[in-house]
């Protein structure tokens, strides 16, 4: 295992995050468990925020993507460093709120904003909507009417960059439900539209290229072409766009086949799309936008774990061994829906040699129940403590019920202690909403 600066393993040979050791932790809060390494996620803040400013001023906000992992807690977390977050939902939303977060640096995001959301979201004052679509503007302008208010706004649009983890395409026409194309000319119609509306406030444009991006390269072209649609903009229209709102996308660890990144490597990441902004705006004659990055995964992907315990283990002589957990697909989706690569460690016995190939299964009921595929342990048993690493992001917030099965809860570990952050789900929650009709209660 390669020694992750949130994990290390102690004298017992157990596997540790953020001090505590996660046997331990298994034993006070059961399996399946997730666990998060509090100084982590506040330092992966820090960097993107204290980078900002070193290298841009106070012209720019860090927004920590809250879909990679919304709770209260984090929100909390968000709001003691001094940044801001992305929603997109009302859920994420109301979490947000219900967490104190203040709504004037919330920015509501998504492809299909239902009226009751945007509703919620002008209600509270927000402070920008990046509108995705012509019926989001107008639902958006006649919501912030009622109200008498004007809304501030974003406009999604696409720069054609496709951008994937080990090479980068640029492509020349757009299909992806996200945005309005530069290319085909959406993006300047909805910028004419946009300003034709009474109640909104146009403020400038928002772009995310995608997500697990490790080339450099992809961001920067992207800053170029929004600043390049920018300019033509200030030409045709005379509209200044006051913030651009590059999205987040940055690639983090899960096996060895991706970078490692330190913390302070991600610096790199928002230098470049700093440097780009800098040169491009000069070479426009444009004025420096406020500048708005929404980095995710990488804040909070690393900082996270998941622990299971080892329960059947199905040897198939020639074919393969499977090692059954206490959990799955329905704490984590991701194998079944991307092939996403992980890397196990026993937490029990975490400087053992890997001598098996085996693959981890989940509980449901689903031949694609799979945690991770053909990767090396050392021989397990049942009742060893399993380490899924870099869990953080996009498993909790992508949870299921499928097959009634409990989402696990989280603890946060702060100087070696956890304490709950997500409670444990109860069979109670899991019926809480159902209904018998009368006509069906057992006589
Ligand atoms: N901003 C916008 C508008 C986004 O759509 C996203 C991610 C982000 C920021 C944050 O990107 P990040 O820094 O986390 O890469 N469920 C998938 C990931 C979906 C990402 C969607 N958008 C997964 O499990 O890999």
């Amino acid at each position: 295992m390669n020694a992750r600066e949130t994990l290390k393993i102690n004298e017992k040979g157990h596997l540790e995050i953020g001090g505590a050791d996660c046997v331990e932790l298994a034993k006070a809060f059961g399996t399946p468990l997730y666990a998060f390494d509090e100084a982590y996620i506040r330092r992966m803040m820090r960097v993107y925020r204290d980078t900002l400013r070193d290298k841009y001023g106070e012209n720019g906000l860090v927004l920590y993507a809250s879909k990679a992992f919304s709770c209260k807690a984090i929100y909390r977390i968000a709001d003691e460093e001094n940044i801001g977050v992305d929603v997109v939902s009302g859920g994420e939303l109301y979490t947000a709120l219900q967490a104190g977060f203040p709504a004037e640096k919330i920015y509501m995001h998504g492809n299909n904003k239902l009226d009751y959301e945007i509703g919620e979201a002008l209600d509270c004052k927000i402070g920008c909507i990046v509108a995705d679509a012509y019926s989001e503007i107008d639902k958006i302008d006649a919501e912030a009417k009622k109200r008498g208010i004007k809304q501030k706004i974003l406009l999604r649009i696409n720069p054609g960059v496709e951008a994937h983890t080990h090479a980068f395409v640029q492509t020349a026409t757009t299909d992806s439900k996200f945005g309005f194309s530069i290319q085909d000319g959406t993006a300047e119609k909805a910028t004419v539209y946009a300003l034709s509306k009474k109640n909104v406030v146009l403020d400038g444009y928002h772009c995310h290229i995608g997500s697990q991006i490790f080339e450099k390269q992809s961001f920067v072209i992207a800053v170029e072409k929004c600043l390049d649609f920018a300019a033509k903009m200030k030409e045709r229209l005379d509209f200044v766009t006051e913030t651009l709102n590059l999205g987040g996308g940055y690639g983090i660890w899960y096996t060895d086949e991706d970078r490692k990144i330190s913390p302070e490597g991600y610096a790199e990441y928002l230098e470049a799309l700093i440097t780009a902004v800098k040169e491009k705006s000069q070479e426009k004659g444009l004025k420096l936008p406020y500048l708005l990055i929404e980095p995710g995964r990488s804040i909070v992907g690393e900082a996270g774990i998941t622990l299971y315990t080892v329960g059947a283990i199905k040897e198939i002589p020639d074919v393969k061994t499977y090692v059954a957990v206490d959990g799955g697909m329905f704490d984590n989706p991701r194998y079944a829906l991307y092939q996403s690569k992980y890397t196990p460690v026993l937490a029990n016995r975490a400087s053992e040699e890997r001598t098996e190939i085996v693959s981890i299964a989940g509980k449901c009921c689903e031949s694609g129940d799979l945690i991770a595929v053909n990767v090396s342990l050392p021989k397990a048993k049942s009742g060893d403590i399993l380490a899924v690493l870099s869990t953080g992001a996009y498993n909790y917030s992508m949870a299921m019920n499928y097959n009634r099965n409990k989402i696990p809860p989280c603890v946060l570990v702060n100087d070696g202690k956890a304490e709950y952050i997500v409670r444990p789900q109860t069979y109670q929650d899991l019926t809480r909403n159902d209904v018998i009709p009368k006509r069906l209660l057992k006589k």
